[in-house]
């Protein structure tokens, strides 16, 4: 039987200090909003491993996603900034731009955009920034790297999300725009990002994310899994990118909601958690690694005695 949720209104804190059990695909039971911190009580969103379950229509099994990925991104990554022009109308620098100054990019900042592809969100990091030699790039994908036309300065590495090849409390900012679907597993992910960053450190993690209302899916889903991979095959002749198009809203369509990315985010250890939402579709996480580390980790490190 369907029973219908209860929700309570908590105390910002109380609202922010669960560390869920981590339990992948069940539908979550939390409402977040922006600021706000209404929560049902019966369900609290579990945190998430694998960002979706393996879509098998393009390869088979969780352990062939990221050679897959790896393929198909340095296979398509000369068409990739046209494409994502056109789906973005132009748009997409500023966009990105913008989304990195709400979640609290400032000059002097040393920034990590992981996922960093092209360069898309880390031009605009340069940007903000006024200092490239600031800004690191890290990808998995060697043809996503050297596709990339960063200014002079920058740092781009080779690795993946999952294994920062950083020191602990490093940089001042991090980035990640649209590779929170090809993470293997975002628990792993998160705990990094947390490492790196500096006690003050910011977050931003861009995403696509489903509309709420069944029009908006319907219009969201067209355009993704139909217009744009249509539009692909008309600038350029590689098969793969069209396909790459179409996987880009699979991925999105299966993602875990976002309200298990926060709870991710959160059990990793980070705060002020929440998600920006810019035209019902583009979700901003924003988060901050705190400035005293919490619970059993502050008792562990020191700042808090023992009882
Ligand atoms: C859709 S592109 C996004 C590029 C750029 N950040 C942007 O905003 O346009 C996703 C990128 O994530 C990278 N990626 C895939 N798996 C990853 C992982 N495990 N860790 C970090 N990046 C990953 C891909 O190689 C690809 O370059």
């Amino acid at each position: 039987m369907l029973r219908k949720p209860v929700y309570v209104l908590l105390p910002a804190k109380a609202a922010r200090s669960p560390k869920f059990p981590s339990t992948h695909g069940a539908f979550p039971g939390v409402q977040h909003r922006l600021k706000g911190t209404f929560m049902k009580t019966s369900q609290p969103a579990p945190a998430a491993h694998a960002p979706h379950l393996p879509l098998t229509s393009y390869y088979e099994s969780e352990q062939d996603r990221q050679t897959y990925l790896r393929g198909i991104f340095d296979s398509t990554a000369g068409d990739y900034d046209r494409v994502e022009a056109m789906l973005a109308w132009g748009t997409g620098s500023r966009y990105r731009r913008l989304a990195l100054v709400r979640a609290g990019l400032k000059a002097g900042m040393r920034v990590l955009d992981v996922g960093v592809g092209t360069g898309l969100v880390a031009a605009q990091a340069c940007v903000v920034t006024g200092d490239a030699s600031l800004v690191t790039g890290i990808d998995p994908s060697p043809g996503m790297l050297a596709a990339s036309k960063l200014p002079h300065g920058i740092t781009l590495v080779e690795g993946r999300a999952e294994s920062l090849p950083f020191p602990d409390n490093h940089f001042d900012f991090l980035s990640m725009g649209y590779a929170l679907r090809h993470i293997s597993d975002l628990g792993v992910a998160f705990a990094e990002f947390h490492r790196v960053l500096k006690p003050g450190g910011r977050l931003c993690i861009l995403e696509i994310t489903q509309a709420k209302s069944p029009v908006g899916k319907w219009v969201l889903k067209t355009y993704m899994r139909g217009v744009i991979p249509f539009l692909s095959r008309l600038v350029t002749r590689r098969r793969d990118t069209t396909t790459i198009w179409r996987y880009y809203w699979d991925s999105i369509e299966a993602c875990v909601p976002p309200e298990q990315v926060i709870a991710t985010l959160r059990a990793e250890g980070l705060s002020e958690v929440r998600q920006h939402l810019e035209v019902g579709v583009f979700s901003e996480y924003q988060a901050i690694k705190p400035l005293q580390p919490a619970g059993n980790a502050a008792r562990a490190a020191g700042v808090i005695p023992a009882v």
